[in-house]
């Protein structure tokens, strides 16, 4: 990010876009040609995948069991779509089956693969394999780059991600990526200018060839993400990816060890987002917003608290990108007992 700034239409620039693009093709498994990182954190992604593929009253599915999937839903009604939503438990993954079922003919099922609100992983490849002829739009911000993702072989016609949880670089874009089959049901002209695809695609696709511009690339970001992915690409997505199930495992048993119960239920844990409740009988007379506080005051250990519903309840421990290390987990883990066991 400190390197010499560049133009956005520098050769030398465009370059960089396309090998990022690239990587991203990479990294989602997918042969999609209009693939690209998106200017703007992983909402612009969500916003993006609603308002060109979503038109007035047009049925979509949305599967909701933690904030994330709440936040499809105020998005796509906002774009005018008939929600229909779906509500699962939160710390269980969805039942694929009740978001097939919900509406004969919709034109979207939308879920959010790693939900960073419970810790839960939810199955998007059974969602691939029954929808039918509707699109299939899955939110990868928290998972690209920590577990296995695969757009492709699961057939997802839609997804966004973001730079800032797995991928370790900065919040500030949201890799994107969209099939021919969900293109050729786009939205002519959407109601966002700023993330109209059709404008976007003729920036940074080099099939369609002239690079036309439509706003200015946010040159520092897109070569903070090259870096990023380049990590990610040498030292291996699997190792990667084993990495973040290694340090994940090695906390949750550590918390289990200590009697502290997991909100996410067993088999659908994501390792790079761990979620443990915080019950009145650990904390005593303390909240747990003051032993956070402790954490981070005392030991520079910043963990999440509850979000929605779960305010207040749990703790959401992040193991992502280049802090996924059992040196890590064991310092934390360290520090945890510290001020667990203090006054
Ligand atoms: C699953 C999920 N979706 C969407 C978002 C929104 O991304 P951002 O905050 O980068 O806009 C987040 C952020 O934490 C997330 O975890």
């Amino acid at each position: 990010m400190t390197a010499p700034m560049l133009g956005h239409l520098d050769p030398v620039f465009l370059e960089v876009l396309d090998e990022v693009c690239d990587k991203l093709r990479n990294l989602f498994h997918t042969t999609n040609a209009l693939t690209l990182p998106l200017s703007g954190t992983g909402s612009a992604g969500m916003e993006a995948s609603f308002v060109n593929f979503v038109r007035p009253g047009d049925p979509v599915v949305i599967g909701v069991n933690g904030v994330f999937g709440e936040r499809m839903c105020e998005v796509a009604d906002r774009v005018g779509a008939q929600v229909i939503r779906v509500d699962g438990e939160w710390g269980a993954p969805l039942d694929p089956q009740s978001l097939l079922r919900a509406h004969r003919h919709p034109s979207i099922i939308a879920a959010v693969h790693a939900e960073t609100s419970t810790g839960v992983e939810n199955d998007i490849a059974a969602l691939g394999a029954e929808k039918g002829d509707a699109l299939l739009l899955a939110d990868m911000v928290t998972s690209l780059g920590g577990i296995p993702v695969e757009v492709d072989a699961w057939g997802v016609d839609i997804a966004y991600a973001g730079t800032q949880k797995c991928l370790g670089v900065p919040p500030g874009l949201s890799p994107f990526t969209v099939s021919e089959r969900a293109l050729s049901r786009r939205v002519e002209r959407p109601s966002s200018w700023y993330l109209d695809l059709g404008l976007l695609a003729k920036y940074v696709d080099t099939q369609l060839g002239a690079r036309v511009y439509h706003h200015t690339a946010p040159i520092t970001m897109i070569r903070a993400l090259e870096a990023g992915l380049g990590v990610i690409a040498s030292e291996g997505e699997e190792a990667v990816i084993e990495r973040h199930r290694q340090s994940g495992n090695a906390l949750q048993a550590g918390l289990e060890d200590r009697e502290f119960i997991l909100l996410a239920e067993k088999g659908s844990r994501l390792p790079q987002l761990t979620t443990v409740h915080m019950t009145k009988k650990r904390l005593g007379d303390r909240s747990e917003a003051q032993l956070r506080k402790r954490l981070l005051d005392e030991y520079s250990i910043e963990v999440g608290g509850g979000a929605g519903k779960l305010q207040g309840a749990i703790w959401r421990i992040g193991c992502m990108g280049h802090s996924a290390r059992k040196s890590n987990v064991a310092t934390f883990l360290a520090a945890f007992d510290a001020i667990m066991e203090a006054p």
